[in-house]
């Protein structure tokens, strides 16, 4: 089938949800359910509505944008990502599969084919855990993996919850009615830049994922003593910072233990309680992000890093509390979902490559609920998760033909 992708309009159409930021560009910062996230919601919704699908919205925020097919009784075919964004981060992470996704059912609507199946476009409420702490906030609640009782609990860092948060942004109900029914998606694709550097590397096309990472994510609350800084000799300190840097060396050194590349652990957020150059600190809080696609050696990681902290607590005369956020399993692609866009790069001349994804993404969720596979594209030097990542009109044009494509496929069966 000839696909005629409009590049040129999805960039642009990127550059303007760059625009929806609370960051001066080239940073994009937004944050889910906030003043600029909620601006992008109604930009996303004007053009899926300018493209004549049919609009829904779920208690959590979750959007979905249908091309109904010839069968409507049949479990459709969905493709989508999210539009939010961490501080100081980018403007492609996510936003490529909405807005490619969005432009590959244009494309095909554009042409002769009519699916079989509906096509539905799926925009993810909080793929990021920058507000509750907990990524893939919409696709867990679609899944079933996250219930409503969790789902209540979550509270972001003003103190304000979860669904203090959603009503403020519009969305209402029951959290237990985000829930997909059986069999509502017949595959789930997700196109995404790589966020690492093979593709380009490799001078590839694309990347067609086979499996996706186990991620797991703990707090570590550390409570030691305060005092001056001047006054309180060294030796009488318990100083809850110290604690909090050697945890943070322990973190690091336990990811590097299983000698894997595919392990790896970050602590991205340090908060110092009081936070004055004059004053020992008497709280610290870590936020820590282990990996792996190997979901038993990642929970090894986990406990080797609780021990560290038992080593510390001791040794130092603080204490130690960890909180689990999340430690989710591994997901393996699906076979007839990665075929679709492995023929789809055939058919299209497109070199590609099997790859596995270290980074997290709302298919690892979907691939409970449906057969799942992703499709990435290169970005400059593998960089994401900053305001430089970029990802070229042409990448963008290849990855959304053959998303379209595999799409049209995957809605003929
Ligand atoms: C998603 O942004 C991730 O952290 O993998
Ligand atoms: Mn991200
Ligand atoms: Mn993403």
């Amino acid at each position: 089938m000839i696909i005629s992708v409009d590049g040129l309009r999805v960039q642009a159409e990127l550059e303007t949800l760059a625009t929806f930021s609370d960051d001066a560009p080239p940073a994009v910062t937004r944050v889910v359910f906030g003043n600029a996230d909620r601006q992008a919601r109604g930009f996303i919704k004007h053009l899926c509505a300018e493209a004549g699908l049919a609009i829904r919205e779920d208690a959590v925020g979750n959007t979905f944008a249908r091309w109904t097919g010839s069968d409507p009784t049949l479990p459709a075919v969905a493709t989508g990502s999210h539009i939010d964004a961490i501080p100081h981060a980018g403007r492609y992470d996510g936003t490529v599969g909405v807005l490619g996704g969005l432009e590959a059912i244009r494309a095909l609507r554009r042409t002769a084919y009519r699916p079989r199946r509906s096509i539905e476009l799926v925009v993810f409420t909080s793929e990021e855990p920058t507000r509750f702490g907990i990524g893939c906030l919409g696709s867990r609640l679609l899944a079933g993996v996250l219930d409503e009782g969790a789902g209540k609990r979550l509270e972001a860092a003003d103190g304000r919850t979860l669904d203090e948060w959603r009503t403020h942004a519009g969305f209402t109900g029951s959290l237990s009615s985000v829930r997909l029914g059986e069999r509502s998606y017949a595959a789930f694709a997700e196109l995404h830049i790589e966020q690492g550097p093979l593709l380009e590397r490799e001078g590839l096309d694309v990347g067609v994922v086979s499996a996706i990472a186990a991620p797991a994510s703990l707090r570590i609350a550390i409570d030691g003593e305060g005092g001056h800084a001047g006054a309180l000799l060294m030796k009488d300190r318990h100083d809850a910072f110290l604690a909090a840097a050697e945890i943070a060396l322990a973190v690091e050194s336990a990811a590097r233990s299983t000698g894997s590349d595919d392990t790896v652990g970050t602590v991205g957020v340090c908060d110092v309680f009081p936070g004055a150059v004059n004053s020992v600190p008497s709280r610290a809080r870590l936020e820590v992000d282990v990996r792996d696609i190997d979901g038993s050696r990642r929970d090894a990681v986990l406990d080797r890093i609780g021990r560290a902290c038992d080593e510390i607590r001791q040794r130092r005369g603080v204490a130690v509390r960890i909180e689990p956020i999340n430690a989710d399993a591994p997901a393996r692609c699906d076979a007839r979902v990665m075929d679709a866009l492995v023929l789809a790069c055939e058919e299209h001349g497109l070199r590609y490559r099997h790859m596995i994804s270290r980074a997290y993404h709302d298919a690892l969720f979907l691939s409970r609920v449906a057969p799942t596979a992703m499709l990435f594209i290169p970005c400059r030097d593998g960089v994401s998760h900053r305001p430089d990542e970029y990802a070229s009109p042409e990448a963008i044009e290849r990855g959304t033909t053959v998303l379209a494509d595999a799409l049209a496929r995957l809605a003929s069966e």
